[in-house]
């Protein structure tokens, strides 16, 4: 059914308007004002409201395995957190084993995303790399809409490309005309302080922060910078937490080099006092990497937004159990890693950025959708309220307050690392697909209703 929205503030990246927007059914049919309603049309009055592109998350990990585990929220579970809070397309990681073969590893995630809730697309991790790895990455790019391949620094016993890999497939990447991602931790650092910490007898999770300093964040930052000018390739640095990183990054947009950077809600948010709790357990549900900052490295994060050198803003929504988390109690470097995010990134954003003053409102849409498009080659079907982009479109309300709880969020996790937080601007109302399927607080949405979003090279 066409949806008439009438009488929104429509914010896009690159400006605002009071106007009504028509749907028909799966995309934006028109954006002017006074717009006729047509005979069956669902009507809805968004006076007092903006009406922004759904948001895109270009960081999740769903139902990802690690071991014998794997991430709580799935693409159904996860897909209707990322509705309830205005994200409408995920961008997903394919992990395949080292050796693996990347095209039966995209397959397994596309197995598991038949019953997403929300759009999704694919970034491939290269965890290996050889001929027939670049014939496997040539393929997807061809024919499997993937056009950005992540590469890890870090991580050495399971995911970590060393730097002449990394350099071979940064060259393989630019001439397939994609992207480069890459998680950038010196894992010489990282390693030589796990092992230190622990023979001094430090197994609290606290020595996950310990053995992580922005140092080494910053120094691989630097070295990957260098590997992707010598093989021309574009290159995207994932969850950047700290401000030696952002000066790497910098450094390079101003000599030309195309860097994007992509920092996290969660790291613009807390603060690493939270692996000191006393508690194993609860200080346990923060392990991420990299870990949660102090003050200087967030204000410096929400700097780099506001002056566009990070263009984009994900969760890593990476989500494990208080069970799962206290596999690592007294050992901090067998806790799984990750946190959510998928639910409550604009509302920390909004709450954080636009109610502080840091970000205006056509800041706060590109850091959390439109520049995703554009980098990812989805724009402007994604990331844009405009005639013939797909209707995928948030009702936010800049005034409604959300008070964050493990007992109500949709979240598949008994515990949330942002549990009394109340943020102030939440979603309405969320359309997918042309589709209503969040109102009234509730989300109505069927498994499967999620597309699969292909995104081919530049
Ligand atoms: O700790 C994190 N970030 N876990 C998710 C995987 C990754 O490194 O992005
Ligand atoms: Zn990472
Ligand atoms: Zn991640």
């Amino acid at each position: 059914m066409k949806i008439l929205i009438r009488n929104g503030t429509v914010v896009n990246d690159d400006g605002s308007r009071n106007t009504d927007v028509l749907t028909d059914g799966k995309l934006i049919e028109a954006v002017e004002p006074g717009i006729l309603p047509p005979e069956t049309c669902k009507i809805v009055e968004a006076d007092g409201l903006l009406v922004i592109p759904g948001g895109i998350d270009p960081h999740t990990h769903l139902e990802m395995p690690v071991g014998a585990i794997h991430t709580a929220d799935g693409f159904d579970s996860g897909g209707e957190a990322a509705l309830s809070g205005g994200t409408t397309t995920i961008i997903d990681f394919v992990n395949p084993l080292r050796g693996q073969s990347y095209v039966e590893a995209y397959e397994q995630w596309m197995g598991r995303a038949q019953k997403a809730t929300c759009n999704y697309s694919f970034h491939v991790t290269v965890t290996w790399f050889d001929d027939q790895a670049a014939e496997e990455m040539r393929y997807l790019s061809e024919r499997g809409g993937v056009n950005s391949f992540k590469h890890f620094t870090t991580y050495r016993d399971t995911i970590m490309l060393n730097q002449e890999g990394m350099l071979q497939s940064f060259f393989h990447v630019a001439r397939l005309g994609c992207l480069a991602t890459v998680h950038a931790e010196n894992d010489v650092i990282i390693t030589h302080l796990q092992n230190d910490l622990l023979k001094k007898g430090i197994t609290h999770p606290k020595g996950h922060v310990l053995s992580r300093p922005p140092i080494a964040e910053a120094e691989a930052t630097n070295r990957v910078i260098a590997l992707a000018e010598v093989a021309g390739v574009p290159v995207y640095i994932v969850h950047l937490s700290c401000a030696g990183a952002l000066d790497a990054v910098k450094a390079a947009q101003i000599r030309g080099q195309e860097v994007y950077a992509e920092s996290l809600c969660g790291h613009l948010l807390l603060d690493r006092s939270v692996y000191f709790n006393h508690s194993r357990e609860i200080a346990a549900r923060y392990v991420m990497s990299p870990p949660y900052r102090s003050r200087e490295h967030r204000d410096a994060l929400w700097d780099g937004i506001a002056t566009e050198s990070i263009q984009v803003i994900g969760s890593d929504n990476c989500t494990f159990t208080q069970e799962q988390r206290n596999l690592g109690l007294y050992d901090f470097t067998r806790i799984p890693n990750g946190s959510p995010g998928i639910e409550d990134r604009l509302r920390i954003i909004w709450d954080q950025g636009v109610r502080t003053g840091r970000l205006s409102r056509e800041r706060f849409v590109a850091a959390t959708s439109t520049n995703a498009a554009k980098i990812f080659n989805m724009y402007p079907r994604k990331g844009v309220i405009k005639p013939g982009s797909d209707a995928d479109i948030v009702l936010w309300d800049p005034d409604k307050s959300h008070s964050v709880s493990a007992g109500s969020h949709r979240q598949a996790i008994d515990y949330s690392v942002f549990e009394g937080y109340e943020f102030i601007g939440s979603p309405s109302l969320t359309i997918l697909n042309g589709q209503v399927v969040f109102e009234n607080g509730r989300v109505n949405v069927a498994a499967g209703a999620g597309t699969f979003v292909a995104r081919s090279p530049r």
